[in-house]
């Protein structure tokens, strides 16, 4: 038996969310806040939390420096339960990203620091042999995994894992095609925005269709409408929950968990959708990506 559900890989920082008054304006102007909070950020160690959370046995493969931000993200994953294996952050420090939040949007600003160290050579063989799924996560801040990413998923598919992958934005803009590796790819998680843009088509539904014809499961977020999917064989919808939003930041990280979960629960994709569409919704309800994720117990069925 596998030691792990899940092995997530991708990005584990702090993130430094702060609100009230939070537009900057130069000229030496003081602006004050209602609120500071350093919290677990990183879209890969929110999913593995999230995971984590709803009883997956989750491994993240992320790679942390050796400085004061590092600690506190092997401290913030260790009390979720997150198997932290660490990869070689090359001397970098580790990454953070500030967060400037509103009600309904934010801006953020992001040192990558560590991020883009992680190698594909950081996902051996042995490491895959330990997991039942892996569920790579903010590929555009990757380049050098993303080079290798086809590759790792065709020998974890080998493997007998499944696979799955949120490139979440690019901030370049360079949206470097992706085909190569959802040819590998089970189930994708873009938001709306991020499946036009990669696929470079208008409309949701031809941007879904073009690469559910390559045996790819689309699962699209899509803000407090919720969520939709696309498979060879059907598709549907899930409403998210109205809840009293307080910060956004990780819903799509906690939504890709919830369909993780129901889905490496031997649950069927109309269910896993709205356990993820569920679990997307309750994350917003406190600061930070991990305060109010989801419980088992919170979600449908
Ligand atoms: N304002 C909201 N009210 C209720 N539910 C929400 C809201 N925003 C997001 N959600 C829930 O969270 C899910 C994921 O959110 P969203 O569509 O913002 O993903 P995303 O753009 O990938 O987010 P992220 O910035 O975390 O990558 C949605 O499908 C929905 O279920
Ligand atoms: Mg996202």
């Amino acid at each position: 038996m596998a030691e792990f559900d899940v092995l997530v890989v991708g990005d584990a920082n702090p993130d430094l969310l702060l609100r009230g008054d939070v537009r900057p304006r130069f000229g030496q102007a003081e602006q004050l806040l209602t609120a500071a909070d350093l919290v677990l950020g990183g879209s890969a160690a929110i999913t593995a939390a999230g995971c984590a959370r709803l009883g997956l046995r989750t491994a993240l493969l992320a790679a942390v420096g050796e400085d004061v931000f590092g600690e506190l993200t092997k401290a913030e994953l260790a009390k979720r339960d997150v198997t932290l294996l660490a990869a070689d952050g090359r001397g970098a420090p580790t990454g953070i990203t500030v967060v400037l939040s509103e009600k309904d949007d934010r801006g953020m600003l992001t040192l990558p620091g560590t991020i883009p160290a992680l190698r594909p050579a950081d996902v051996t063989d042995e490491l895959l042999a330990k997991a039942r799924h892996v569920h790579v996560a903010s590929l555009y801040l990757q380049p050098a995994l993303a080079s290798g990413l086809a590759g790792i998923f065709r020998n974890a598919r080998q493997r007998g894992l499944t696979t799955s992958l949120d490139t979440n934005w690019d901030p370049a803009g360079k949206w470097e095609s992706i085909m190569e590796i959802l040819a590998f790819t089970d189930v994708f998680l873009p938001n709306a925005n991020e499946l036009m843009a990669i696929t470079g088509l208008d409309g949701t539904d031809a941007a879904a269709a073009s690469l559910v014809d390559g045996g790819t499961t689309v699962v699209m977020k899509d803000g407090a409408r919720g969520a939709r999917a696309w498979w060879p064989a059907g598709a549907c919808a899930a409403p998210g929950r109205a809840v009293d939003v307080v910060d956004t930041t990780g819903a799509g990280d906690s939504f890709n968990a919830g369909f993780l979960a129901a889905r490496l629960s031997g649950r069927p994709v109309a269910e896993a959708i709205a356990w993820a569409a569920v679990a997307g919704s309750l994350s917003t309800r406190a600061a930070g990506g991990t305060a109010a994720q989801a419980f088992r117990a919170d979600l449908p069925g």
